[in-house]
């Protein structure tokens, strides 16, 4: 069986910065917990609790004694204002990309502009991104965006791990809602580049895995590309997920098998599937 890795594939720059950030102060023996899961990845935060790490879903869960991390997704407005009034000492590890998107959304809502994101409203970076303007609109699907009345003026951003050619065809249908349509690319260059290699290796395989959490919206979108280029598409969030003996036999079909991960998929996981498809 040949395995084929895609050319971009697992850890991005926003979670390589994070982990290090934490790891950091780890080594310092500073106490640090993080305000929802750092990023989407069990095998990750497992890492993390098993040095003391945890995360906290609420303000009344955090510990007066530990520093309180800020995870690659970003927080709100409110809850930064609240955090602060608290004085709680913080480490931001939001990716920079995700705080970019934030500042656009913040002038655009300065200028009084009407600002739509196409994204997930119940993701924590969508949730954080939203704070940042009064007028705030949110779609996810292209019934969505052909529901809304015509304006004159539309700014549009992007959650950063939505899926490229999706964005597109919002945009297609923005075009004809708006007079004047400004449009604010602001997908991550990890997602495109992982998206990308997703769509040059599917076709050219046999069956195609996409390593990530279920939970993990840039491994979502990796699968739902693979799945449009190859039938023979499955997502795991670990190579546990392989120990089926069905799987194993239907895996063994194949000759050539891709191997894709989501950016907060280790490049242990990985090798980890790759060693594990190989001695199939
Ligand atoms: Fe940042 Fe993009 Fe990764 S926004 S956290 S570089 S997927």
């Amino acid at each position: 069986m040949k395995i084929l890795v895609a050319e971009e594939a697992g850890f991005c720059f926003g979670v390589k910065r994070a982990l290090k950030l934490i790891n950091e102060y780890h080594r310092q023996g500073k106490k640090i917990q993080t305000y929802g899961p750092l990023i989407h990845n069990v095998p990750v935060l497992n890492d993390l609790a098993a040095k003391g790490v945890g995360h906290v879903s609420s303000l009344a869960g955090i510990a007066r004694s530990k520093t309180l991390c800020i995870s690659t997704h970003g927080i709100s407005r409110d809850i930064e204002r609240r955090l602060r009034r608290r004085g709680v000492p913080t480490l931001d590890a939001t990716c920079p990309l995700v705080k970019k998107s934030q500042k656009i959304i913040e002038r655009l809502d300065k200028a009084k502009s009407r600002v739509l994101i196409v994204g997930d409203k119940d993701h924590p970076e969508i949730v954080a991104a939203r704070s940042y303007a009064g007028n705030v609109k949110i779609i996810n699907s292209l019934a969505e965006a052909r529901a809304l009345p015509r304006s004159r003026e539309i700014s549009v951003v992007a959650q950063t791990t939505l899926n490229t050619e999706f964005f597109k065809e919002v945009i297609g249908v923005l075009m004809e809602k708006a007079e004047t349509l400004h449009v604010f690319n602001t997908i991550c260059q990890a997602t495109r580049d992982r998206q990308e290699a997703v769509r040059k290796l599917a076709p050219s395989v046999d069956a195609i895995l996409v390593v990530g959490s279920r939970m993990s919206s840039n491994t979502k979108k990796l699968f739902q590309i693979a799945k449009e280029k190859n039938p023979n598409a499955m997502q795991i969030e670990t190579c546990a997920d392989l120990r089926e003996k069905r799987t194993q036999a239907r895996l063994k079909r194949f000759d050539t098998i891709g191997l894709s991960a989501g950016a907060s998929t280790s490049p242990q996981e990985l090798d980890n599937v790759k060693n594990f498809l190989q001695k199939l």
